[in-house]
């Protein structure tokens, strides 16, 4: 009798909860009215900080960006480009496409030598590396048409954080000290990051009064400054006085673009995601209607059975990218045809069940090595239900690792996401088309995929990752991980992840994220493993609980993030 009534009570705990609440796995962080995921906690306090003070989502977001320039100096950032997507309470959604520009100077063949070869570093390293920053117009364009409160208010927190300092957390420090080799290169850098090789450890106070000046001179004279005025005098200066090809002219007609965003649909869901100059709105949405057609929760999560559909998937939107996209104010990109359902059905028709197909088969190239990198992603939805989700980037962690000059800003290396030769693969071992080839003005093709997904038409969950093309895949999982796994969007974001980008031909596999059988059944299929594990993105999203409203944070593991909510 005892056993039975204990069998009773075992079977309805069963039934009653949810699957992600029986794993033993971590919960989101829970908040009544709203929430902030970063990879930064200071930052992400910022945010909610303002939205404590009257602000909503797109103030928050503004000063979560601008304090990340502060103490995430690898990614976060005033010399830099990104994406900020946007979705007002009343349904209303654009992206603020703050992207990098060529400078006016740029050219095609900028990269190349006399013989027509890429020059080792050139679009990587230093001065010629870098493209028209755009941050602080996307800042100030997004709180202009959806912010509450004035920028001097929103831009304070930064500078405070600049002039007064932050305590650095393992993280940011082990970061710092692993930009060396980079950043020892430039002797501003040098010395305000690394503190002339002595290292600033965790628990070190970090400050930026150079980065504070320039912040106080744009919190009072307005966002143009950095565009007009001393900050832009002294860019344009240590450009000249080193090679760079940036001048006065372009940062003074440097302009942000408003942009509708991609639509696509997930097994009833909405997927709503980013355009070009993204390459990941498209790619995702293709993926996404490709493995729609399969039962992937039938299959298993990470079963050898459900990789090899996601794996074939990938390689295939790869091979897409780099074949049609770039800049669609510039080329010809065939968007609308890759994320329509019925292309998904000819995609998915070339699949076979049981075996890989070789990359080479699919289209020609060469495979290469990756390189570590960064970027950062962070969410904010307020209590309104208004939702940002922003991906920005210097593109390699510390940029081109120079600082300019007076400024203590660091300055991106947004021209390598550029085609500096077709065929020749760039830094994250992409091969690209002469769609995305230099030009002036013309903006790099990204894979930043900041997306909101929706259900029964409401907010269900805002996503994104940095890690190079590796954050289309990332956003990828966490939908599926999501959507066919019944996971909590932490658990979602904490599970082991894959990533093929169709050329080099093989799977890159993050630590104690595969297993040996998995590995072999995948390996009898034909599928190729890179030689070493490593890890990949840093994802940072909200979920709202559809039936409570609870803003549900979750930050990556992978990079030290913390969601804060209220
Ligand atoms: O726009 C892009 O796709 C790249 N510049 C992003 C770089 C990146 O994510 C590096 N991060 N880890």
């Amino acid at each position: 009798m005892k056993k039975t009534l204990l069998l009773l009570l075992i079977i309805s705990i069963t039934i009653v909860q949810p699957v992600s609440e029986r794993a033993a796995a971590r919960t989101p962080v829970r908040a009544r009215h709203a929430m902030v995921a970063s990879t930064s906690e200071v930052a992400s306090r910022v945010g909610v900080e303002i939205m404590q003070r009257g602000g909503n989502a797109v103030d928050a977001a503004v000063a979560v960006g601008l304090a990340l320039a502060v103490t995430w100096p690898a990614a976060g950032n005033l010399g830099g480009g990104g994406f900020m997507m946007i979705r007002r309470a009343d349904g209303n959604t654009e992206v603020i496409d703050y992207r990098e520009r060529a400078p006016l100077a740029a050219s095609r063949d900028m990269y190349l030598d006399k013989d027509g070869n890429v020059i080792k570093d050139a679009s990587t390293i230093g001065y010629r590396a870098v493209g028209v920053p755009g941050t602080v117009a996307g800042m100030a364009l997004a709180l202009e048409r959806h912010g509450k409160l004035k920028w001097r208010d929103v831009v304070d927190p930064a500078r405070r954080l600049a002039a007064e300092g932050f305590i650095l957390n393992y993280h940011t420090a082990r970061s710092l000290r692993g930009s060396e080799r980079l950043l020892s290169r430039f002797p501003d850098s040098k010395r305000v990051f690394l503190r002339d090789g002595k290292f600033y450890e965790e628990g070190e106070r970090l400050s930026q009064p150079e980065l504070a000046a320039t912040l106080a001179r744009i919190k009072e004279k307005g966002p143009r400054e950095f565009y007009e005025g001393e900050t832009a005098r002294l860019i344009a200066a240590d450009m000249k006085a080193n090679g760079g090809l940036i001048t006065a002219k372009d940062l003074k007609e440097y302009e942000p673009s408003i942009r509708k965003p991609l639509r696509g649909t997930y097994r009833g869901h909405e997927i709503i995601s980013m355009p070009p100059p993204s390459s990941g709105g498209a790619a995702l949405i293709e993926m996404l209607n490709i493995l729609e057609r399969y039962n992937l929760s039938e299959l298993g999560h990470n079963s050898s059975a459900a990789l090899h559909l996601l794996v074939e998937a990938q390689r295939r939107a790869f091979a897409d990218r780099a074949e049609f996209m770039g800049d669609a104010d510039f080329v010809k990109v065939p968007v609308e045809g890759m994320i329509s359902k019925t292309y998904a059905d000819e995609i998915a028709a070339t699949i076979d069940p049981e075996r890989a197909t070789p990359s080479a088969d699919i289209r020609a190239g060469k495979p290469v090595a990756y390189e570590s990198d960064q970027t950062t992603h962070y969410t904010v939805i307020d209590a309104e239900g208004n939702v940002v989700s922003n991906t920005y980037t210097l593109n390699g962690g510390y940029g081109s690792g120079v600082t300019a000059r007076g400024t203590g800003v660091l300055l991106n290396n947004e021209m390598d996401d550029f085609t500096s030769k077709p065929g020749v693969p760039n830094a994250y071992g992409l091969l690209q088309s002469e769609n995305n080839a230099i030009a002036p003005r013309k903006r790099p093709l990204s894979a930043m995929t900041p997306t909101i997904v929706l259900k029964d038409g409401k907010v269900y969950f805002a996503i994104g990752s940095p890690g190079g093309p590796t954050i289309i895949n990332t956003v990828l999982q966490v939908i599926v991980n999501i959507i066919d796994f019944e996971m909590n969007i932490q658990q979602a974001i904490d599970a082991p992840r894959f990533h093929h980008q169709w050329m080099p031909d093989e799977i890159r596999w993050e630590p104690y994220g595969l297993n040996n059988d998995t590995r072999a059944a995948l390996e009898k299929r034909g599928h190729v493993f890179a030689k070493r594990s490593s890890s990949m993105g840093d994802a940072e999203g909200i979920m709202i609980d559809p039936k409570s409203g609870m803003r549900l944070g979750a930050s990556d593991p992978r990079s030290g993030g913390v969601p804060v909510g209220y």
